[in-house]
Order: structure tokens, then sequence, then C-alpha cells
């Protein structure tokens, strides 16, 4: 059995991006695997967050990871901030970490950019995702492809430990999928879709209601010569719209340009919708359900003394291996 650690921030807005670039397989790998997956919230405060707004965040993502299908007694479901060793392991590889690598991840330059003066913890971001995979000996991540320069990372740090003192971690492997590992924003479909997008019909909100998801399929950008054919460069829009469809239903792409061949954007658009809202509607009823149940705080608080106890026994290793305490 391998261990899957993957993390999502609390920061509102869970699109359905990260149900298809991350949460699908979260689910697909709890019942062969040892899976962790946590509610990153000290990532979050690298940029100002209202307390209360915050603590319901975390919870809302608790509650969409169950809603989605992970199931607590198969998978640790926790919050980052509830286990020490993540912060205390992010100090460690901080001291074994470059600027110059650091100043490289494409998403401190966009998320810096017309900043004067970023955050530090906005630079050391991709270090405490290191630490937070590497104190579970994590073997896969399971992440959309925007991750795919922070596991990097986090594989030169975790390699580089080891040279100087071996065995020190396990070196992780990411996990990105065919279908759904990026998906782009409705609205501007040569860029991502993400939480922050000023324009809510940029992106589908996994607790949207059917309406919303509609009218954001409805409004997605696509082009003028209204042939349903994927190619991503040419025809990013339409592109797009195939791999969500692709993503949602398990058809492949090359069957949906089949069975599209001849027909409007307005019929493919309206099956889209259709596909959308059958996922979706059972993912917001089992959220409903949950969100302010005892149930719900029992399992964090069960999940993190789990994890407590897991990341204990690399944290007195890791120690070890450098020299420090008594
Ligand atoms: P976050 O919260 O931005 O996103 C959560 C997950 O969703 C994926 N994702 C997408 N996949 C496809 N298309 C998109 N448009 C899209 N947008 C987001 C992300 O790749 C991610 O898998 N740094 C991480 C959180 C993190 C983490 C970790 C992940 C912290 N520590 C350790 C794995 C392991 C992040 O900000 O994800």
């Amino acid at each position: 059995m391998k261990r899957v650690f993957s993390g999502v921030q609390p920061t509102g807005n869970i699109h359905i991006g990260n149900y298809l670039g991350a949460l699908k397989q979260f689910v697909e790998l709890q019942n062969d695997q040892e899976c962790l997956y946590c509610i990153v919230d000290l990532h979050s405060i690298t940029l100002p967050q209202d307390p209360k707004e915050l603590r319901s965040h975390t919870l809302d993502v608790a509650a969409l990871y169950w809603a989605v299908g992970i199931d607590p007694k198969k998978s640790i479901i926790f919050v980052q901030s509830d286990v020490p060793g993540h912060s205390e392991l992010a100090w460690i590889l901080t001291c074994n970490a470059y600027t110059g690598e650091l100043s490289r991840m494409t998403q401190f330059k966009d998320k810096s950019r017309g900043q004067e003066s970023a955050p530090a913890g906005l630079f050391t971001y991709p270090i405490l995702m290191a630490a937070d995979i590497l104190l579970y000996d994590t073997d896969i991540v399971p992440v959309g492809n925007d991750q795919k320069q922070h596991i990097e990372l986090c594989r030169d740090i975790a390699i580089r430990v080891n040279n100087k003192h071996k065995g020190t971690f396990t070196v992780p492997d990411g996990r990105f999928l065919k279908e759904g590992a990026r998906v782009m924003a409705l609205d501007e479909p040569d860029k991502k879709m993400s939480k922050s997008a000023e324009n809510a019909f940029s992106r589908i909100s996994l607790l949207d209601d059917d309406n919303k998801i509609k009218k954001s399929i409805m409004r997605a950008t696509t082009d003028s010569d209204g042939i349903i054919k994927y190619n991503p460069s040419e025809k990013s829009g339409i592109s797009n719209l195939l791999t969500i469809y692709s993503a949602f239903t398990g058809v492949s792409i090359e069957s949906l340009e089949k069975k599209y061949d001849g027909c409007g954007y307005g019929d493919f658009k309206k099956d889209l919708v259709e596909a959308a809202v059958t996922a979706l509607k059972p993912i917001r009823e089992q959220f409903n359900e949950i969100r302010h149940s005892q149930e719900l705080i029992d399992a964090l608080k069960n999940g993190a003394e789990r994890a407590n106890a897991i990341s204990e026994k690399t944290m007195k290793r890791v120690k070890e291996n450098f020299g420090l305490g008594i």
C-alpha cells in the first residue's frame, strides 16, 4: 500500500477545476492506498484572511471532501494547523532550500506581481508544501498541473537532504490526470480557472445552483467556426468545454467529437449543462447535510490525531538525522 497526501486551500469558491483536477483523484485513490487529505489553512494566510471567514472556509472544504466521496473512515481528513509538525518541518526545509529556486516559482511570480514587497510567506510557500508532503513519507501526490513545479521542488529538497542525511525522506511522485489536470476559465479559456477571479461566471463552484451552472456554461467563450473539435492552441474555449464534459462523464474526448460532429455549440452546451448539473447536485445535497454536523468536527479531530501520530514519528527521525534536540 502506498501513502497518498494532498491538500486544498480554504480560500472559498472551490470549483470544478479543483474537483476534476484533484478531488476526483482523492476519491479514486482511497480504496487501495493509505490517504491523507489536508485542509491547508496555513497556506491560506500567505495572503490576508478574515479569521471568521477562514474558519468557515476550512469547514466548507472539509464538508466538500466528504460530499465528493472522501470517506473519513477510509481516509484521514484533517486541518494543517492542527498538526504542529508541518510548521516545524517547514523551518528545517527552509534551511535546505535556496532563494534562487524559490524565486523561479511561477506561482510566486504571479501572486507577487505588481507588489513592491511581497509577504515572505508567499515566497516560502512551496517549502511549507514540501513539508506537508515529506512529513508523512508520502509516495503519491494527486494534484492539478499547476502544482507540478512545486512537486519538483519538493523532490529536489528531499533528494538534497537525503544526500546529506541518508534515508531521511521518501521522495514523492506527483499524480496528474489526463483529463481535468488543467481546467481553464470559462470566460478567458487561455487562463486557469481560479477561486479568486473577479467574474463568478469564469468558474463553476461546487456549490453553485443549477441556474448559475447553466448560465456559466451557456455564456462560456467559444469561437466563431462552430466546429466541435479538440485543439487547445487554436480553439481553447471549446477544447476546455470538451475536457470538462469528458472529465464529468468519463466519455473520451474523441467519442464526444464524433457524437457532436455536425452539431452546433448550443446543443453541445445544453448537454454539458445537464452533465454538470447531474454530477454536482448530489455533492451539494451531501454538503448541506453534513456542513454543520458534529460528525464533521469529530472526523477532523480524529483525523488530526491520526495525522499527528504519523508526523511525530517522522519528526523524531528528522531531528535525529539533523542532530536537533537532545
Ligand atoms: P489549491 O487550493 O489552489 O488547489 C487545490 C487542488 O486543485 C487543483 N487545481 C486545479 N486543477 C485543474 N484545473 C484547475 N483550474 C485547477 N485549479 C486548482 C490544484 O492543482 C490542487 O491540486 N498548493 C496547493 C495546496 C497544497 C498542497 C500541499 C497540495 C498545500 N500543500 C501538499 C498537495 C500537497 C494549492 O494551492 O492548491
